[in-house]
């Protein structure tokens, strides 16, 4: 595991978003694993913007995003599908057809994450996965469990999760209880890691990544048996790695 340190959220967003530039400037049909979440906005925003001056073109990039809430279309405006065309894919020129989320609107939730570990494992899997981290130490909807999930698959969410996520609905009832996420051995397979955090409510999931033991209760812990893992951090998420 690299642990690079940030001074800040837009310091913290400007590396990861060199980072996963120079992926796609290096392969330009690449695939890329996307996270939702507050914290990738920042560097969506900043390769958007560099797409708009002409440095990155993503005409032939095809996007995996992580995870989707079960029960939600793909125009609700707090549906992943929704987020990823608001600050991402419609300030880019990403082919909409290369782009995938989990289909949440499918309420057969065998039939959704079958067809979801298909179209990832046909694409070859990710070249870069980009990650949040949950104040749980989750990674997609993987949630604290006592064993690791392998493929697509629908979780309950905690309630820790679903109190951090409250914040983005008009009310905590609001937050659906259940999401389809890439599962942790599938986001394995990317060839290369690239997890971004911020903030102090990170500090110890951050640390329990990096330096704790790998553990199914801290999902992020298993990145450290991965090769080629970058940890990109603002100073207060790394406060307890000193
Ligand atoms: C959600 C997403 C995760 C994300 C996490 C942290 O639960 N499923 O992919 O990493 O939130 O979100 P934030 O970046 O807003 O702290």
């Amino acid at each position: 595991m690299k642990i690079i340190k940030a001074k800040d959220y837009e310091d913290m967003s400007r590396k990861a978003a060199n980072i996963i530039s120079a992926q796609v400037i290096l392969k330009p049909d690449c695939v890329l694993g996307l996270a939702t979440g507050s914290t990738p906005i920042g560097a969506y925003k900043q390769l958007a913007d560099w797409y708009k001056k002409g440095d990155i073109d993503f005409s032939e990039v095809s996007t995996y995003n992580l995870d989707e809430y079960r029960g939600l279309s793909h125009d609700d405006p707090q549906s992943y599908h929704y987020f990823m065309r608001e600050n991402f894919f419609d300030h880019i020129n990403v082919d909409l057809n290369n782009t995938h989320v989990p289909d949440g609107s499918n309420p057969d939730a065998a039939a959704a994450c079958s067809e979801y570990d298909r179209i990832v494992a046909a694409a070859g899997y990710p070249d870069l996965q980009l990650l949040g981290i949950g104040n749980n130490g989750h990674i997609g909807f993987n949630e604290p469990d006592d064993h690791f999930s392998k493929g697509t698959h629908c979780v309950d969410l905690t309630e820790s999760t679903i109190q951090a996520n409250s914040r983005l609905f008009d009310s905590i009832d609001d937050v659906p209880r259940q999401a389809y996420t890439m599962g942790t051995q599938t986001i394995m397979y990317a060839r290369m890691i690239l997890v971004v955090a911020n903030g102090e409510a990170k500090a110890q999931a951050v640390h329990d990544m990096c330096y704790g033991p790998v553990t199914p209760e801290c999902p992020a812990s298993i990145l450290q048996l991965h090769t080629n893992c970058v940890v990109v951090a603002d100073e207060a998420a790394l406060s307890l790695c000193e």
